[in-house]
């Protein structure tokens, strides 16, 4: 699959024959001005949570492509209310059969609401497994033994993961090693890192701690492209 790092914790996915974009920030966000917004192809938008640095330029690019929203139902609900009419409501521990492949919401330990107060329901992460590949995007949260659900119960075989390790808000560095044990992952994008004050990381440093452990971590550069 395909995967273009739009930002923060803004990714485009192409896989199973669709292409899906996840918590899109990019117009608020400087370091991402190079990423051409109003050019994002998108099938399906999947939406972990109500916070503003996730939801940013959602109504702007489901307006133009009528990507299908994916989120917890309150977070459909509201942008319904927007107009934004195509939507599958989830739930955490919910799972579902796309034409991509299935997602599965898992639990994420942090906040949801939207910026201008509106309840945003409980924050999810989400397993998807299509064709070409099985992957966990944790959104935002905190370590949680949880995780280990995802290999152990659920039986999944990721063959990457999307982990928030910017620390301060989410899961640090150190965290989302451990996270990446729990969910038994060798390969690791990193997300949510740098965009704030709060969230810088030394690059090199968290390389090294994985590769340490034996897994890989890659920090992409705001719009590469690279095929995992
Ligand atoms: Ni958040
Ligand atoms: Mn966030």
């Amino acid at each position: 699959m395909k995967v273009t790092f739009l930002g923060h914790a803004g990714f485009q996915v192409k896989t199973g024959g669709k292409t899906l974009i996840f918590d899109p920030f990019i117009s608020p966000n400087p370091a991402a001005a190079h990423i051409e917004v109003d050019a994002l192809a998108a099938d399906y938008m999947l939406l972990s949570h109500a916070h503003g640095d996730h939801i940013a330029d959602v109504e702007s690019i489901v307006k133009r492509t009528n990507a299908k929203i994916i989120a917890s139902y309150e977070v459909g609900l509201y942008f319904e209310a927007k107009g934004l009419m195509n939507y599958h409501p989830m739930n955490a521990g919910g799972k579902w059969s796309f034409d991509f492949g299935t997602v599965k919401c898992v639990k994420a330990v942090h906040s949801s609401v939207f910026p201008d107060g509106s309840a945003g329901g409980n924050p999810l992460g989400f397993v998807v497994k299509s064709a070409d590949a099985t992957f966990y995007y944790s959104g935002d949260t905190a370590l949680t033994y949880d995780m280990k659900l995802i290999p152990n119960e659920y039986g999944y075989k990721l063959t990457h993961a999307f982990l928030c390790m910017g620390d301060n808000f989410t899961m640090g560095v150190e965290d989302a090693l451990i996270a990446a044990s729990f969910i038994d992952c060798d390969t690791i994008i990193g997300m949510h890192f740098d965009t704030f004050g709060y969230i810088k990381i030394d690059h090199e440093a968290a390389i090294k701690k994985f590769a340490d452990k034996g897994k890989r971590l890659i920090l992409m550069n705001i719009g590469e492209t690279i095929d995992i």
